[in-house]
């Protein structure tokens, strides 16, 4: 059966009319998203995928329970559009499928032109941070174990050491070890907060004609820190929008304003430094890359490739990403105690 022919399958449980149009959407890696619409309505219909999350169930439930917990708070967040029963997600054999309200008039901001909004994304993110400082941590499983623990994806990485020095070629590998040197054992580590887990660009939707943004996919919310979430922010406001190398200037303007409006809204924990932060994003580049690499040298079971390769090719772009915010962060430690920050955090 066609994926298009499944949607209109499960379309009548969820009270999508079956004349509805439907379309899939690009721009997640994991999930497969399509668009229903008629009309009346615009839904966005997602079958979470079982392959990645080996309990689909999971993230729907912290996913529906953060966003409970946010729009109690007022924040602007997507609404779920439960099915005929009233339930907030459907299983089914080939995953859990369930739907919200298509935010029509809104663009993700990792788009092609979208580089302005990258403010709006910063306090939309560390807004949302702040909100979640009271969520019942307790009350979340996890979705993916192990999915930001950098320690675990080295060794993982470091098992296929004698190869990868090859296939990575001489420079990469010496940059690879580098990061370790220069990133110590623990960069992301810091008190427990409730995180998104996917701080992306791609996970922020900005209002075509202004307004706050609205962040996406909470799928992977989970107790984690500051850093993480800070980091992947900035690893995803740091990669090349065209895939060139750009001048460090212009790389730190956009990673200090961005980095600033994330923690314009929140209050710093104890153990939660600007130096430490500074460096996070270099340490998410890394682990991403080992990720990257690990698939690559084990055939690519995890991330979907369109060409052989393609994996070894993001993981040497990662390393490079990497190196580069590396050799920023104490720069950017300093920048992000100017005004907006909170100057008693100063390394
Ligand atoms: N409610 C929504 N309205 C409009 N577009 C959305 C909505 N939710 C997600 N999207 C878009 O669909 C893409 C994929 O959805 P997402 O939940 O992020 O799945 P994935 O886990 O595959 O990344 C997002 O990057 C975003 O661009
Ligand atoms: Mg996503």
């Amino acid at each position: 059966m066609t994926e298009l022919a499944r949607v209109r399958e499960l379309a009548p449980h969820f009270g999508l009319p079956a004349a509805a149009e439907v379309m899939p959407l690009a721009g997640g890696h994991i999930n497969a998203t399509f668009r229903v619409r008629w009309p009346q309505g615009d839904v966005l219909l997602q079958r979470v995928n079982p392959a990645v999350f080996p309990d689909p169930e999971v993230p729907c439930r912290n996913g529906a329970a953060a966003l409970a917990h946010l729009r109690a708070k007022g924040a602007a967040c997507p609404q779920p559009w439960p099915t005929r029963d009233g339930a907030l997600w459907r299983l089914e054999p080939d995953g859990c499928w369930r739907a919200f309200t298509f935010l029509a008039g809104y663009a993700a901001a990792d788009a092609p032109g979208q580089r302005g909004g990258l403010r709006a994304a910063g306090t939309a993110l560390g807004t949302l941070l702040a909100h979640l400082e009271d969520f019942p941590a307790e009350t979340l499983t996890p979705a993916l174990p192990r999915f930001h623990d950098l320690a675990w994806h080295s060794e993982r990485f470091a098992e296929h050491a004698l190869r990868a020095e090859k296939t990575l070629g001489r420079e990469f590998w010496r940059l690879h070890h580098a990061l370790g040197a220069s990133l110590g054992r623990r960069p992301l580590e810091g008190p427990p907060r409730v995180i998104h887990g996917d701080t992306k660009l791609a996970n922020v939707l900005l209002p075509r004609g202004g307004g706050p943004a609205v962040v996406v996919d909470f799928d992977t919310v989970m107790v984690g820190t500051l850093a993480m979430d800070f980091g992947d922010f900035l690893r995803s406001v740091a990669a090349p929008e065209t895939g060139q190398a750009e001048a460090s200037a212009t790389l730190m303007g956009r990673v200090t304003q961005a980095g600033r409006t994330f923690l314009a809204p929140l209050a710093l924990r104890e153990g939660e430094t600007l130096a430490q932060l500074a460096r996070a994003p270099a340490a998410m580049a890394w682990m991403l890359a080992q990720r990257f690499l690990t698939d690559h040298l084990e055939g690519d079971r995890y991330f979907r490739v369109a060409t052989p390769g393609q994996n070894l090719l993001r993981g040497q772009a990662q390393l490079a990403l990497a190196s580069a915010l590396a050799a920023l962060a104490p720069a950017l430690a300093k920048a992000l105690a100017l005004p907006g920050a909170k100057p008693q955090d100063a390394p």
